[in-house]
């Protein structure tokens, strides 16, 4: 296979509740960790995902919450949605199963295989609620596991022994929505012969080349097992109704549309990047797109199986390259629950965690090959020790010994003793081996690696100290040159993992841009002798104390918060009388215009910057608005030196009302985009005056 593209997906999650650490330490974290890592070596790559927002999870949750399904999907993809952003995940697309764009291309998936003639209707008996009076999803049933003997197995999957379950061998099925013993009645539905295409799946598999052997095992045990022919339709009104006459009041099975998902969400990026055609090129080059699926291991059958036999069996679309499945990640010991709200929100924990941190610890213990551990003392030791003592007291080192000593300037590297050239090789052969174990998914070997250099560099340090070097400057230069370097190298290849902590190193070494966006494989280019650093420069890193553990700990089994499935949202509001001309993006409220008039937003220059002590985060800004003196606050010491601000002109909310904090008056607020939890000040394309009126 020549690779031309990646096309890397994420599961997509089911709208029916917030997402949990486990969550993203199965599907998303290493999937954005390749795809950084992917752009970062100019390859042309799309990371695609969305929330799967049919099945009856859904509608069990929206049946608890008095709720419809999409008030349910809508309410959880922005919470999704938002939290991922937060996180700094970031696909290039994240859609819904509810648009139109995945109908369309769900339904026509089904008629091919349709017209093909691969699809058989069954008429079968399936289990009916007599007292709710209606065929039941599997999701609605419970029973006993015919695998393992568990009691209470969902009629979809045993959650003690993971097996897919037929509902109709479940033992002494019952209804959870009445509790009443099921009866069986005759229903007609679509079935996928999936024992047609065991064949080409074994070949599929076994021609994979490099995948986990937990997948493989996996996939074994089907075929040792024998597949069978699964059903494609359901008896149920919430989802893609299927596309033939006179089939009102069945619908396509979630698990047939979600995975479709992939290609619908693709489409739609397209669209939006003005490249209508564009997502045939990803979906349609059997030799050279590259589609890697990163899952948690429930996913398995369906990513490495199913799909691969439908998308195969369709004829347009490619077929899964790698699976990297994950184990499961644990927590404290136990499982993620729900119910017992033994869990870590996303949404919840960054608000008291930044997203490196939280990215960091889990990096380090990816459950890829076995299920692994959440362990919040273990989470503090490792920040501490490993961010803070490891990465960034080197990065501090060196940049404050550069300010110091060396005028705040990169110096020249001077004559080479073995030492120093050990440290360079070592960094100049970081991104290669970084990159090598990336492409090989093995993500916490990659971190560790890293991690590694960080370590040489802090013994060199030691080893060489600088600060007995004063009256050596040549010397002096050399040793901090070296640690400069490897602090670039470590930016570039630090920036995948954690993008906020890496640019914040990037800035500190005085070096403009992203450093998204420098070409991975000039991570050790050298920085430019005579480059001035910032002065001042503050610790990118800040320790985690042990009440804050005890606090995190104390949550966990604590009533769940908000956004939680237990409490209903205020009713919908009635809808305007009369529908704006341009419909607001999903979860956004309209303002009208005259509220958008009511906001002044003006020029103002930067007179004068400094920090506030003890307020890590804030910088205290004089500014002149048209003439008239003003203070604000604005959180992002950690990114800016004050003195680089001094000058600049800004755009500020002018009208905001005054508020004091850490004793101060803040009078407006300025305005920042956030790029990779960074944020970039606003200003204008040209110099201007201040105190001029933004519209
Ligand atoms: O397990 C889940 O959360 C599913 N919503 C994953 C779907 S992945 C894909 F098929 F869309
Ligand atoms: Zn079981």
């Amino acid at each position: 296979m020549s690779i031309k593209r990646y096309l890397v997906t994420s599961a997509l999650p089911y709208a029916n509740g917030p997402i949990h650490i486990g969550h993203v330490a199965g599907a998303y974290l290493p999937a954005d960790i390749y795809v950084r890592y992917l752009r970062a070596k100019g390859r042309e790559v799309i990371y695609i995902c969305g929330s799967d927002e049919y099945g009856t999870a859904i509608t069990e949750t929206a049946r608890k919450l008095g709720q419809t399904p999409l008030e349910v999907a809508d309410r959880f993809h922005a919470v999704i949605r938002d939290g991922f952003a937060k996180l700094g995940i970031s696909f290039d697309n994240f859609s819904r199963t509810t648009r139109p764009v995945h109908t369309a291309i769900t339904q026509e998936f089904f008629l091919k295989l349709y017209h093909q003639g691969l699809l058989e209707t069954r008429t079968t008996e399936q289990l009916f609620d007599p007292e709710v009076g209606k065929f039941l999803a599997d999701r609605q049933i419970r029973g006993t596991c015919n695998y393992c003997g568990h009691l209470d197995a969902a009629g979809d999957q045993c959650e003690k022994c993971g097996k897919a379950i037929d509902p109709l061998e479940l033992i002494a099925p019952r209804s959870a929505l009445s509790g009443a013993a099921l009866e069986r009645r005759e229903t007609t539905h679509y079935y996928f012969p999936f024992e047609q295409f065991q064949p080409w799946l074994s070949d599929y598999i076994h021609s994979r080349e490099g995948w986990r052997p937990q997948v493989v095992g996996f996939c074994q045990g089907y075929f040792g097992e024998g597949l069978r022919a699964r059903p494609v339709t359901r008896d149920l009104d919430w989802g893609i109704p299927v596309p033939l006459p006179g089939h009102e009041g069945k619908v396509l099975y979630v698990w047939f549309d979600a995975p479709i998902g992939y290609i619908s969400s693709t489409k739609e990026w397209a669209e939006q990047s003005g490249q209508p055609e564009k997502w045939r090129e990803y979906w349609g080059d059997h030799e050279g797109t590259k589609l890697v699926h990163f899952i948690g291991k429930d996913n398995t059958i369906f990513h490495a199986l199913l799909f691969p036999a439908w998308c195969h069996a369709h004829g347009d679309y490619v077929v899964a390259t790698d699976v990297p499945a994950n184990e499961f990640l644990n927590l404290e010991g136990q499982k993620f629950s729900t119910s017992r709200n033994h869990a870590i929100w996303l949404h919840e924990v960054l608000e008291r965690w930044p997203a490196d941190y939280l990215r960091y610890y889990l990096a380090t213990i990816l459950p890829e090959t076995a299920d692994s551990d959440w362990k919040w003392a273990d989470f503090k030791e490792r920040i501490n020790s490993e961010l803070n003592d490891n990465l960034g007291n080197f990065a501090q080192r060196t940049v404050k010994f550069i300010a110091q000593y060396l005028d705040g300037q990169v110096p020249p590297l001077g004559p080479l003793t073995a030492a120093d050239q050990e440290l360079l090789d070592r960094t100049a052969a970081l991104a290669g081996e970084v990159g090598a174990l990336l492409e090989a998914y093995e993500f916490k070997r990659a971190i560790r690696h890293l991690f590694s250099l960080g370590t040489a560099a802090n013994g060199y340090f030691q080893q060489q100290q600088p600060w007995k070097l004063k009256a050596d400057r040549e010397r002096c230069g050399t040793v901090l040159a070296v640690c400069a370097q490897v602090c670039r190298a470590l930016a570039v290849c630090c920036a995948p993992f954690l993008p906020a902590a890496a640019q914040a190193l990037w800035c500190r070494l005085g070096q403009s841009g992203q450093v998204i966006d420098q070409p991975w494989d000039a991570a050790a280019a050298p920085l430019p002798v005579g480059q001035a650093l910032p002065p001042d420069p503050q610790p990118i890193f800040w320790k985690v104390s042990d009440e804050q553990i005890a606090a995190e700990v104390a949550r966990l089994g604590a009533p769940a918060p908000e956004p939680a499935m237990s409490e209903p949202t205020p009713a919908t509001p009635e809808p305007p009388a009369a529908p704006p001309a341009v419909a607001a993006p999903e979860g956004v409220a309209l303002v009208t215009y005259e509220q958008f008039r009511a906001t002044q937003l003006r020029t103002a220059t930067v007179t004068a910057a400094e920090r506030i002590p003890k307020a890590d985060k804030l910088l205290k800004l004089q500014l002149d608005v048209g003439g008239q003196p003003r203070q604000i606050l604005a959180g992002i010491a950690p990114w800016f030196e004050p003195e680089a601000l001094v000058g600049q002109t800004i755009i500020i909310v002018a009208n905001l009302e005054p508020r004091k904090l850490r004793g101060e008056v803040s009078e407006g607020m300025l305005l920042a985009a956030t790029a990779d939890d960074v944020p970039v000040l606003l200003t204008t394309a040209r110099p201007v005056p201040s105190g001029l009126e933004v519209r």
